[in-house]
């Protein structure tokens, strides 16, 4: 973040997007009585939005809570995960190294050890306090919508999460919040037709906590990538 642009018109600075796709990491413990200035999440939206989408439907929906709503919501999510475990897509085993591998490091460096079940078990239920963040978010689409509409969701929040780390702001895109639909439908009266797809925690970092300055590394290009005749 050594590059900071001065854009006319925005009174903060923004930053190099080389510069912030490399700052952007997950985040996983917040500052919890740091409050998250509404502008800031204003003018992540505004940029946020434009994103492309299939026939430009927009399809992300998104619900935020701050204060006694979000405090409600954490209530009724540990109350949930302290008694089942939440509903998430299974990983199918060819994938299954790559969990492992990000757990191995995730935990690691909270100093937790692979065999201290009960250390990640509480490490784990942080995600049902949105990691301590004061600002809880919640990623739907409507329950019509397919996997096309599903990408344009993703390049929305990609572009957010940029927009918000480029304002010194943490995130962390988060699976497991969907894991209790019904909680989080409830809680925040959000209305049936939209499918909950992920949460996101929004707030300034935690600097003492060593995880959140973790690299997670990615495997080269070409285990993803091909190119024919080029
Ligand atoms: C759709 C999605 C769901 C995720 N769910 C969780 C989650 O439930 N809990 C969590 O701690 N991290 C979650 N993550 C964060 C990923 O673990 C993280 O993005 C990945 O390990 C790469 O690390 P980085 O974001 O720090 O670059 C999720 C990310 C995405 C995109």
């Amino acid at each position: 973040m050594n590059r900071p642009l001065s854009v006319p018109g925005l009174e903060e600075f923004v930053f190099d997007l080389e510069e912030v796709i490399k700052e952007r990491r997950s985040t996983r413990m917040f500052l919890p009585d740091r409050p998250v200035p509404r502008r800031l999440v204003d003018e992540a939206l505004a940029l946020a939005i434009r994103a492309p989408s299939s026939s430009n439907i927009q399809p992300w929906h998104l619900v935020f809570a701050s204060g006694a709503a979000r405090d409600r919501l954490v209530v009724a999510l540990l109350r949930e995960a302290h008694g089942r475990p939440p509903r998430v897509p299974v990983l199918p085993p060819s994938f299954a190294h790559l969990r492992r591998h990000l757990g191995a490091q995730v935990y690691g460096s909270m100093g937790i050890a692979r065999e201290d079940t009960d250390a990640r078990r509480t490490a784990v239920l942080r995600n049902w306090e949105f990691f301590r963040a004061p600002l809880a978010g919640i990623v739907c689409m409507h329950r019509d919508l397919g996997c096309v509409d599903a990408i344009g969701v993703g390049m929305f929040l990609q572009t957010l999460l940029l927009a918000l780390t480029a304002r010194g702001l943490g995130t962390c895109v988060q699976v497991s919040i969907a894991g209790y639909p019904e909680i989080v439908h409830a809680q925040l009266a959000i209305p049936p037709e939209f499918s909950v797809l992920c949460g996101l925690a929004v707030g300034y970092p935690d600097p003492a906590f060593p995880a959140n300055n973790l690299r997670i590394g990615r495997q080269p290009i070409d285990e993803n990538v091909t190119f024919l005749d080029y």
